[in-house]
């Protein structure tokens, strides 16, 4: 009988320790620190299924994502950093980040608006990459945490932050759904006319953060057309037909399949690195983007926007030399991004959907990651 008991014991401490374990992945002292004089945390959202999600008000980033397998094993699906000073001391590669005030490239840093020229800091020679030298992934936002499963951030970004124009207030709302989606709602407002285009960078692997790679997760993507680049990674202008080539996801292609095939596109950008030009269905506030699916744990992905844009990245830039959370590296491909947006370098093409904000108007995004399973 006692035996039975102990055992019992021991097998109920074993589990409650388990399921703490898979329920809190981060230690939120981890993140409690000054900088600048402004506090530095770490939320923790939860939603009735039992999902969590942690994010920093540290770049608005997403640190944690735990999701559900087939099994209803939870998984850390995002790739990060344990603390903060991980993040500090990595080369930013903007593991989960808050983007602003401009997702992607701009060419050489310079734009015009209204026949005023604006001359932006280089962080990517030649150009200017996702926001600048200290864009919103690095800066201390405001974070309060309303609810279990929703956290509020601001951001005031001066005038000529960065070298754009215009007193920019920013809010970005993160929300956990029971529908088991990750919902960021972005709006801004400005004093003076700028140009602006947030998104969201996450890194995602369906198997899960830092086991292997996503070559063999299948990809949609509905898109008819891509925006092509130079070399530089800044798009010619034009809008290509993804059909017949490997830019061709309107069918579920597995990533794996014709990344290294030998198109100047692929070269370029290293593997995937595009913008593509999503279908729209008129009347659709937000409509669907893209699904990503993993053949193994049986994750499955579907993306929602009201943008006209989404990048597809496929980590061609990691290298194993970012050694993330639990100590894991993150491998060449090893995650995928797809950020919502407006197409890159827009200020310098006329021919893209506007990206400009001037007073009185209100920016608004939204962009939507639901999870389930197959
Ligand atoms: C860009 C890549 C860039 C990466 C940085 C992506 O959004 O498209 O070219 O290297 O961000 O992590």
């Amino acid at each position: 009988m006692k035996i039975i008991t102990l055992t019992l014991l021991v097998a109920f401490a074993v589990v409650s320790c388990d399921q703490k374990k898979s329920r809190t992945v981060i230690s939120p002292d981890a993140f409690n620190k000054k900088i600048d004089g402004k506090q530095v945390e770490l939320f923790t959202l939860r939603n009735k299924n039992g999902m969590e999600m942690s994010v920093t008000n540290y770049g608005g980033r997403i640190v944690s994502l735990m999701v559900p397998d087939r099994s209803g094993k939870k998984e850390d699906i995002v790739l990060g950093y344990d603390s903060l000073t991980g993040y500090l001391n990595a080369k930013e590669q903007y593991f989960g980040a808050a983007i602003g005030r401009y997702g992607n490239r701009i060419s050489k840093g310079t734009f015009k608006l209204d026949n005023l020229e604006y001359k932006l800091a280089i962080n990517n020679i030649p150009n200017s990459l996702h926001g600048g030298i200290k864009g919103f992934s690095s800066k201390i936002w405001n974070g309060v945490q309303n609810r279990d499963n929703e956290v509020e951030m601001t951001l005031v970004s001066p005038d000529m932050d960065e070298g754009y124009p215009g007193e920019l207030k920013v809010m970005m709302i993160y929300k956990l759904t029971d529908k088991n989606e990750v919902n960021i709602f972005y709006s801004a407002k400005t004093n003076k006319p700028t140009v602006i285009n947030l998104t969201n960078h996450t890194y995602f692997n369906l198997h899960g953060a830092g086991h292997g790679d996503i070559l063999d997760h299948k990809m949609y993507i509905n898109a008819d057309y891509f925006t092509p680049v130079d070399s530089t990674l800044i798009p010619t202008g034009n809008l290509e037909p993804v059909k017949g080539t490997p830019f061709d996801f309107t069918l579920p292609l597995v990533i794996g399949k014709r990344i290294n095939d030998p198109i100047q596109q692929l070269v370029f950008g290293h593997g995937y690195d595009h913008n593509f030009v999503l279908n729209k269905t008129k009347n659709e506030r937000v409509s669907f983007a893209a699904s990503v699916y993993d053949p193994l744990s049986g994750r499955y992905m579907e993306v929602f926007t009201n943008e006209p844009g989404i990048q597809f990245y496929t980590g061609n830039f990691l290298k194993g030399k970012e050694i993330g959370k639990k100590g894991k590296p993150y491998n060449f491909r090893s995650a995928f991004c797809l950020e919502t947006q407006h197409f890159p370098d827009s200020p310098n093409h006329s021919n893209f959907p506007t990206v400009v904000l001037r007073p009185g108007e209100i920016y608004s995004s939204a962009c939507v990651y639901r999870f389930s399973i197959k």
